[in-house]
């Protein structure tokens, strides 16, 4: 069996699925959307995609199985709810959705119309992530006791570096409207690696901002359409499992940027960050470097490292582009899988509201001068 699939949006993140999607072996044909002209036709060229169009209402309208959303985030939920709606699978970009009473909207939707969803969360097969995931299934850290994420992403206006492409992606003026958006509205990154690792969720959570006064004033609340002034947010959640999880979300901080992670269990611990992976035991003796989760595979899926699992792709993929530590192709590929066989993908609708939902309740608690509030769940999702 094999499916049609529509991409919307052509922007610079759908530039690393087209080719993927494009050339899954179950994938018969790709329509591409994209509401700029020069964009779409541009992407159609550069990846031989024929059949074109302008818009996601266009797409329904089309004989399409399944749609591929890589808009902006704020556009996410709405346009996923109207895709599922006429029928179609679903494939989103980070985040799911704008707000708590949208994700719960989302995950309705995905339940009354029995299609598949799958939020494309690049953390969860991140070679630490995938690492550990996997040692914890074996038992090697004993009983996890707290889990910390961070995701740093500083994207300073004047800066001149890969981070100017953000600000020269949309005007200034526009940007400086949108980047001041809180930090904790987009903490699937975070999220997802200690959820990611242990499947536990977090049910409390309280949190501290960090009360931004840089002159270039993306974090004015009279700048910013969110009215916020935290650049970065600490939340600290109680798990499901009893466990701890510290979760760092900022955008300015003297870091180049990147997901981190450290894992503290009861037998072994994980520390991973830029100076490397180490594992630690009990003992001096036990500490021992994690090597592959940085060597990388240059013969095949480019990107990927050791730790990961390659050898469920499609052999089609070997020599296509993979970004974000090689996460693309286990995303894509799983969506078409799921798509294929009816079952639910890992990183589905119940686990996206698992990434998102907290970090909204985190947003809040900070407003609140770091008051511990619940953290509404919207179920597993079925067995
Ligand atoms: N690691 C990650 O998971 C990661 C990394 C980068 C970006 N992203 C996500 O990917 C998404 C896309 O980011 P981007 O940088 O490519 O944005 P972008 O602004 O470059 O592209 C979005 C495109 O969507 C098009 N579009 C919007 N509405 C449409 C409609 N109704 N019909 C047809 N086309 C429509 C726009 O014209 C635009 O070209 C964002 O939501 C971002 O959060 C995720």
């Amino acid at each position: 069996m094999s499916i049609k699939i529509g991409i919307v949006g052509a922007g610079q993140f759908a530039q690393h699925f087209i080719p993927l999607f494009n050339a899954h072996p179950q994938v018969k044909s790709v329509l591409l959307a994209d509401l700029d002209e020069k964009k779409r036709t541009a992407a159609a060229a550069k990846y031989g995609v024929a059949a074109t169009c302008a818009t996601l209402d266009d797409v329904l309208a089309s004989d399409v199985d399944a749609v591929a959303l890589f808009t902006q985030h704020w556009m996410h939920g709405p346009q996923a709810m109207q895709a599922l709606r006429a029928g179609k699978h679903v494939y989103s970009a980070v985040p799911c959705a704008a707000s708590i009473e949208e994700t719960q909207a989302l995950v309705r939707t995905v339940e009354q119309t029995g299609k598949i969803y799958q939020m494309g969360e690049t953390s969860y097969y991140y070679p630490h992530v995938c690492w550990a995931r996997e040692q914890q299934r074996k038992g090697f850290f004993g009983d996890i006791t707290l889990m910390e994420a961070g995701y740093y992403h500083d994207w300073d206006i004047t800066s001149i570096d890969s981070r100017g492409i953000i600000a020269a992606r949309t005007t200034p003026e526009n940007f400086i409207k949108i980047a001041g958006s809180p930090p904790m509205h987009y903490p699937t990154h975070t999220m997802s690696q200690a959820i990611g690792v242990t499947g536990a969720h977090m049910m409390r959570v309280s949190a501290h901002g960090w009360v931004d006064h840089h002159p270039d004033g993306i974090y004015d609340p009279k700048v910013n359409n969110y009215a916020n002034a935290f650049s970065n947010q600490t939340a600290l959640c109680v798990m499901s499992d009893g466990a701890a999880a510290r979760i760092n979300e900022f955008r300015r901080v003297g870091h180049p940027g990147g997901e981190f992670m450290s894992v503290w269990g009861t037998r072994a611990s994980l520390e991973y960050s830029m100076a490397g992976a180490v594992v630690i035991g009990h003992s001096f003796g036990d500490t021992r470097r994690i090597d592959d989760l940085f060597k990388l595979r240059p013969e095949t899926h480019g990107g990927t490292a050791l730790a990961q699992p390659v050898e469920r792709l499609p052999r089609e993929f070997a020599k296509l582009p993979n970004n974000h530590w090689g996460s693309h192709q286990f995303l894509a590929d799983d969506f078409v899988r799921a798509c294929v066989t009816g079952e639910h993908p890992p990183t589905n609708v119940w686990q996206a509201a698992r990434y998102l939902v907290p970090g909204f309740v985190a947003h809040e608690s900070c407003k609140q001068g770091g008051v511990q509030l619940p953290v509404p769940d919207f179920g597993a999702g079925p067995k």
